[in-house]
């Protein structure tokens, strides 16, 4: 059952969903070579506290993060560990939950480290814009299958896979409520499109296969052919004619996609 959120409801969501925005705008000043994963999920659980916010990920499902931490062929579900050190031309999905007054936000944003590869970089921004390709069809009376529909044929005309095993869904006062989102399906499809409904769209993409497997700690899934993979997520609320993102950051993350002007700009900054 889809669960239709009342402006009290929704108004809570955008409380819990500007704690995990803030998540991001302080992270993205932190990623660079030398931390390690965990310093990431440290950080990401201090801020999350210091909001009054629970993070919601912790021990759900017995997932042993307070986030999680993916790195490159790592899909999603990479536990934080210390001794996963960041080098630079790596890239780092983080993916962060975060539960206030009993409501969820959820979200994921892929960081590039210190310098990457433009076909690196390209990887991230068809990731992300293919979010925005599916919201295109986010509006009341469309179907869900449209929005899935819209972000497999972007990620799939750029020459990336998209992953099948994991999904996007409902969020509210559960991490996960109907429906499961894939990014993947057909046109006209799938449940009706109503206002209220919040959800949380999280396009999976692959360098090369869309295949994948799960390592021996249960959760950390990988590529199989071990080529880039690259996560974004944002929570929405259908409004009455499109939707609103909930866990927006409060200043805009810029993912500059030129090698040039990247390496330009950590010069000014050093
Ligand atoms: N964004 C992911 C999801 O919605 C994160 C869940 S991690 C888990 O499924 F550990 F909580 F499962
Ligand atoms: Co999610």
């Amino acid at each position: 059952m889809i669960i239709i959120k009342s402006p009290r409801e929704i108004n809570l969501m955008k409380e819990a969903g500007r704690v995990v925005g803030k998540v991001f705008d302080q992270l993205k000043e932190k990623i660079r070579p030398g931390i390690s994963t965990l310093d990431i999920a440290n950080w990401c659980e201090e801020i999350i506290r210091n909001e009054g916010a629970y993070p919601t990920f912790l021990n759900y499902s017995g997932y042993p993060g307070a986030v999680c931490v993916s790195v490159n062929d790592e899909i999603v579900h990479g536990i934080p560990s210390k001794k996963r050190i960041l080098r630079d031309g790596d890239i780092v999905s983080v993916d962060v939950g975060a539960t206030l007054h009993g409501y969820v936000g959820d979200a994921c944003r892929t960081f590039p480290v210190g310098i990457c590869k433009e076909e690196t970089l390209r990887l991230i921004k068809i990731t992300e814009d293919s979010f925005f390709e599916g919201m295109k069809y986010m509006k009341p009376g469309n179907r869900l299958g449209d929005v899935s529909h819209a972000i497999q044929e972007y990620c799939e005309k750029n020459g990336y896979g998209i992953v099948r095993e994991y999904t996007g869904h409902g969020v509210g006062s559960h991490l996960h409520e109907d429906p499961y989102i894939p990014n993947y399906g057909t046109r006209g499809s799938g449940p009706l499109l109503k206002e209220g409904m919040c959800l949380a769209v999280e396009p999976m993409v692959t360098q090369g296969t869309f295949k994948i497997r799960v390592l021996s700690d249960g959760w950390t899934a990988k590529t199989k052919d071990g080529k880039l993979s690259c996560h974004y997520e944002n929570s929405i609320v259908i409004t009455k004619d499109g939707f609103e993102i909930l866990t927006k950051a409060e200043g805009p993350i810029v993912v500059v996609t030129d090698e040039a002007e990247q390496l330009a700009k950590t010069k000014e900054t050093n």
